[in-house]
């Protein structure tokens, strides 16, 4: 096996380019080599074990190797792994898009689904622009979208983000789209206070809409989190008077909840927390609990109506991807769903919140941990170099990536996005397993900080 993992290390860095990976960071040492998973572990080569604290970006929910969605798959490849799904269709895909239907607000009753979350975003809104040209409205082509949002990394969804350090390098390849300041309270852009700021942050949207809602088609945002923005929990205050804002112009509201669905934020969708009605959303990563590439973008009848005529009309929406509503990723969709169902996973997840959710608080203890914040299963510690000032550390020294590093050796991978650390658990971690990260991530930061 070693020998082995000698060679495959070399092919590596002879052969792969990895996603988000400055290289030259593995000039020395390789990257973390994954054998194999098992509940939330990962296991190296050696057989070190590392809690999966970031859910292999966001994916995983009821651990590594489930049994019965390894046998639903399994069952379905006796069946039919793959088929084109334009003007064909099978059991599965039937069954899942009832399934998201039934789970998701009454009035979303339609589902296109694609391969990955920049897909569902970008469907939701190209569906969103080709809908009001064909109601008669095609003055309507302005897009917004907030600041620190972070919709995937195609062109179109780069366009919608608002994290400038992953896509400023192709800022002229992108579309212009209405970008509002983000919700990020602990680095306010009016300097004011939750408790008396009355959503300042939300003005910019009500002048836009003053001078401009006839020429808006849509708004996208993730609910109540901005994830990968810096794991930015926000009030359901701000996300209803968004809403109200929003519905009374009568444009779109499309929630991306490729990070926040599937129980993330301790309800089914972060919409619960606020019974939002947005018109798409967007679901990938834990729809099919980690274990195959899928998305769904769901929308409403009055949407879909509006594409449906003949064909001579040219109302149809030409989008599609080779591996749309994959028979095996809609199998593992389904047993993961059938584990929420049989598991009560959600019903359960209230003490192990709590649990994290208090522990994380106390590391604002810490003399570099300037912010904690978080919601459900998802807990996020922003460092910073001088608490009074909130004066972050220097780039140069990637703080957060040094961290990352040394976490490895208290078995814990702690990827951060820039310096912010986070944990972004599986539903199925347990209380035993939230304490040992939590007291892991402690003596990390004490002993690295001391040095
Ligand atoms: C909220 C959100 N939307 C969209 C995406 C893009 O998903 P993918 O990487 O599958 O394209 C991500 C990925 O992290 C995300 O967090």
């Amino acid at each position: 096996m070693t020998s082995d993992w000698a060679r495959l290390k070399e092919l590596d860095k002879r052969h792969l380019w990895h996603p988000y990976t400055q290289h030259k960071d593995f000039e020395e040492d390789s990257m973390l080599c994954i054998d194999h998973a098992d509940g939330v572990f990962l296991y190296d080569e050696n057989g070190k074990a590392y809690y999966d604290t970031i859910s292999s970006w966001w994916c995983i929910v009821h651990g590594h190797n489930r049994p019965e969605i390894k046998q639903a798959i399994a069952q379905q490849m006796d069946l039919l792994e793959q088929v084109h799904f334009a003007g064909t269709t099978h059991a599965p895909g039937i069954r899942l898009a009832q399934r998201l239907v039934e789970l998701t607000p009454e009035h979303l009753t339609r589902v296109f689904f694609s391969d990955n979350g920049s897909t569902a975003c970008e469907i939701a809104v190209k569906m969103s622009f080709q809908y009001w040209k064909q109601v008669g409205q095609p003055q309507r082509q302005g897009i917004i979208s907030l600041k620190r949002g972070y919709h995937g990394d195609t062109l179109g969804t780069m366009s919608l983000g608002g994290t400038p350090q992953f896509h400023s390098a192709f800022a002229p390849l992108l579309f212009s789209t209405y970008k509002l300041p983000s919700p990020y309270c602990y680095r306010c852009e009016y300097h004011k206070e939750p408790i008396s700021c009355d959503f300042a942050c939300l003005k910019p949207l009500e002048d836009l809409l003053n001078d401009k809602a006839q020429e808006m088609a849509c708004i996208i945002l993730e609910p109540l989190l901005q994830a990968a923005g810096g794991m930015i929990a926000y009030s359901s205050g701000y996300l209803r008077r968004l809403e109200r804002l929003i519905k009374q112009a009568g444009i779109h509201l499309i929630f991306d909840e490729v990070a926040t669905g599937f129980g993330r934020t301790g309800r089914m969708f972060a919409l619960e927390h606020v019974n939002a009605k947005p018109d798409f959303l967007c679901l990938s990563k834990g729809l099919t609990a980690g274990w195959l590439p899928m998305a769904a973008t769901l929308t409403t009848e009055e949407v879909f109506c509006a594409f449906y005529d003949d064909y001579s009309k040219g109302k149809t929406f030409f989008h599609g991807h080779t591996f749309t509503g994959n028979p095996l990723a809609a199998s593992a969709a389904l047993a993961s769903l059938n584990i929420f169902e049989k598991d009560r996973v959600l019903e359960n997840l209230g003490p192990k919140m709590e649990l994290l959710q208090n522990g994380a608080k106390e590391f604002l203890r810490h003399p570099f941990i300037g912010d904690v914040r978080g919601m459900g299963m998802v807990a996020a510690f922003e460092l910073v170099q001088d608490k009074a000032t909130k004066t972050p550390f220097a780039p140069e020294s990637r703080m957060g990536f040094r961290i990352y590093l040394e976490g490895l050796k208290y078995g814990l991978i702690l990827r951060p996005l820039g310096d912010v650390l986070y944990l972004f658990l599986p539903l199925s971690t347990t209380s035993d397993e939230i304490k040992d990260i939590l007291q892991r991530m402690e003596r990390l930061l004490w002993e690295f900080f001391r040095r």
